[in-house]
């Protein structure tokens, strides 16, 4: 049998490399493809000037980036004519700007002040916004304080956070972003796991040394159905329930979940007053701000994780409100586009020169990938364009002792983005010139590169001569022009995290719009459920539909296995 991918093309669609700005980018682009930035910044010494900009307390340094004042001309223009600025005010309309879902996509709403109505037309949310922040406050204040309590009584000690995907990694790199190692004042929050995957060592690692009777668990699932979250859920009850030999109405005490689907927490047998909301106009990746964050809450302070909101808050009307050429989000957009398009360049790396930002990439990684992801524009069209990157990236200090070498040598264009404090909290000083100098040297060196002829005096002076040098010689030319962009700021602080989290989802949108998807769905995650149920069904004994024959191969020696193992 044969299996052809359908290509559909859809008379009166709007392709995004029919129109005019993408075909005058595609010209323009043989004008500067083999120029170097080494000389684009020896043509221009306003450069820097020209391309770095401040907004929401961030600095962005785009300078490094092969392009000329004429390339942003070019790439504003296909803004314009891809219609990013009707799309971006749609979104804060509330308009069903998720088609295939029917249904708005009101994030911003989540960081709104209160008191604002949100969006300005048609049912305001904010009423319901406000309620649940109030309950996150609450619930977040009694864990610390010590007041809520577990079945028997005694005080919550430890939180373990059990959510996947959306409902993991957003409150994970929060909480890393913006607790304290060490509270500042007052009893030390609870403790704080988190468990995702289903394989069960992740439970198993993530209870160990825990006391039942003192623990608390927060189920985070939008739909509360996904499997991997609900089989830890089951899983926990089961050992919270066997440890103390409670009775199975003290789940009530020990759950809370955050979800949309009320119901299903209740069938659980979580209490109505532990059930936080999140709503159908949220995507699960776009939550952070959200009752979602709620571990952050716990380990920060809600008072805390009211400035992160201020800060998004504060990008999403920058986002809204400057120019198109003088928006952060839109900018890195556009650079997006221009590398993804016409340079070719299937991947993006995220180098955080910042320990609290640790967990950035792996965020960002499903907030872009799981977006952006996508090869059939919003009509159904098939898109003979390239869409999102592989994005990927480290802690930009570790990372150069790991896979720095592909990036300056490998030949593969990697455009980056460096995100680099200027002081750590607390400020050391021998340790943030170190950190400071390693992340300004990288983007240096990955734009500047090294020639032969630099490369030949710099061996000449470390006393290599004759064959010796010859021979090391084509092993330490750097050829540069790896563009970068560079995001500094005085220090991390929360209202800096919410603006960068703002920052990157505004970003992935206005890719979105200029690539003609829709960046609020998630299709492409439902085959593989659909199949590993079926799989499951045949692991357990029923008739699944067929498998091919190297499914069924290796479902047979796997069979083998576990008589035998
Ligand atoms: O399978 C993908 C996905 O639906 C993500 O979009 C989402 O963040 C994650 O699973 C978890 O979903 P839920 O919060 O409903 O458990």
């Amino acid at each position: 049998m044969e299996i052809r991918s359908t290509v559909v093309t859809k008379p009166g669609s709007r392709y995004p490399n029919d129109l005019s700005a993408w075909q005058a980018l595609e010209t323009h682009h043989g004008s500067i493809a083999s120029v170097h930035l080494r000389a684009l910044f020896a043509d221009d010494p306003d450069r820097f000037r020209r391309f770095s900009l401040e907004a929401c307390d961030l600095f962005l340094d785009y300078s490094k980036n092969r392009i000329t004042a004429d390339t942003m001309a070019l790439l504003v223009a296909l803004a314009r004519e891809a219609r990013v600025e009707d799309w971006r005010e749609r979104m804060f309309a509330g308009d069903v700007v998720n088609t295939t879902e029917h249904r708005a996509a009101l994030h911003a709403a989540l960081r709104c002040p209160a008191g604002a109505a949100f969006p300005g037309s048609g049912r305001d949310v904010m009423p319901e916004v406000e309620g649940a922040r109030r309950r996150m406050g609450e619930m977040s204040a009694a864990l610390r304080a010590g007041t809520r309590v577990g079945h028997s009584g005694k005080p919550i000690e430890s939180v373990v956070h059990i959510g996947i995907g959306g409902s993991h990694l957003g409150p994970q790199m929060a909480v890393e972003a913006l607790a304290s190692p060490h509270p500042r004042s007052g009893n030390a929050p609870p403790a704080l796991r988190f468990v995702s995957g289903i394989d069960a060592e992740g439970l198993r690692f993530a209870l160990e040394g825990l006391d039942a009777e003192t623990t608390f668990f927060i189920v985070a699932s939008k739909t509360f159905s996904t499997v991997e979250t609900i089989t830890n859920a089951e899983s926990a009850k089961a050992w919270l329930l066997a440890r103390t030999g409670f009775p199975p109405e003290a789940v009530a005490s020990h759950f809370a979940a955050i979800t949309a689907d009320t119901a299903r927490a209740g069938d659980f047998g979580i209490a109505e007053d532990a059930t936080l909301p999140i709503w159908d106009w949220v995507g699960g990746r776009f939550s952070l701000c959200s009752a979602v964050g709620l571990p952050a809450a716990i380990a920060a302070g809600m008072d805390v994780f009211d400035e992160f909101l201020a800060g998004a808050h504060a990008m999403d009307r920058h986002f809204r409100e400057a120019p198109l050429d003088e928006n952060m989000p839109v900018i890195l957009a556009l650079l997006g586009v221009w590398y993804r398009n016409f340079f070719g360049a299937p991947t993006r790396a995220v180098l955080p020169y910042d320990y609290r930002l640790r967990s950035l990439p792996a965020y960002l990684q499903q907030l872009e990938m799981e977006s952006t992801g996508k090869g059939v524009g919003r009509g159904g069209e098939s898109l003979a364009i390239g869409t999102c990157p592989v994005v990927w990236g480290g802690s930009g200090n570790d990372a150069q002792h790991s896979f720095f070498q592909m990036l300056h040598q490998g030949g593969a264009l990697v455009p980056c983005d460096f995100l680099v404090p200027a002081t750590g909290v607390p400020a050391a000083a021998d340790h943030d010139d170190g950190l400071l100098a390693n992340a300004l040297a990288q983007a240096e060196a990955l734009m500047c590169g090294r020639d032969l002829a630099q490369t030949r005096a710099h061996l000449e002076a470390a006393g290599l001569e004759g064959e010796e040098l010859e021979a090391r010689l084509p092993h330490c030319v750097f050829p540069g022009n790896q563009p970068s962009n560079t995001l500094l700021y005085a220090h991390l602080t929360p209202r800096r995290v919410g603006a960068l989290v703002a920052l990157y989802e505004h970003r992935l949108f206005v890719e979105s719009v200029c690539w003609g998807v829709n960046a609020f769905d998630q299709w492409g995650v439902e085959l593989g459920k659909e199949l590993a149920r079926n799989i499951a069904t045949s692991l357990a004994g029923g008739a699944g539909a067929p498998h091919d024959a190297s499914t069924a191969g290796l479902l047979e020696t796997a069979r083998r296995m576990r008589a035998k193992p």
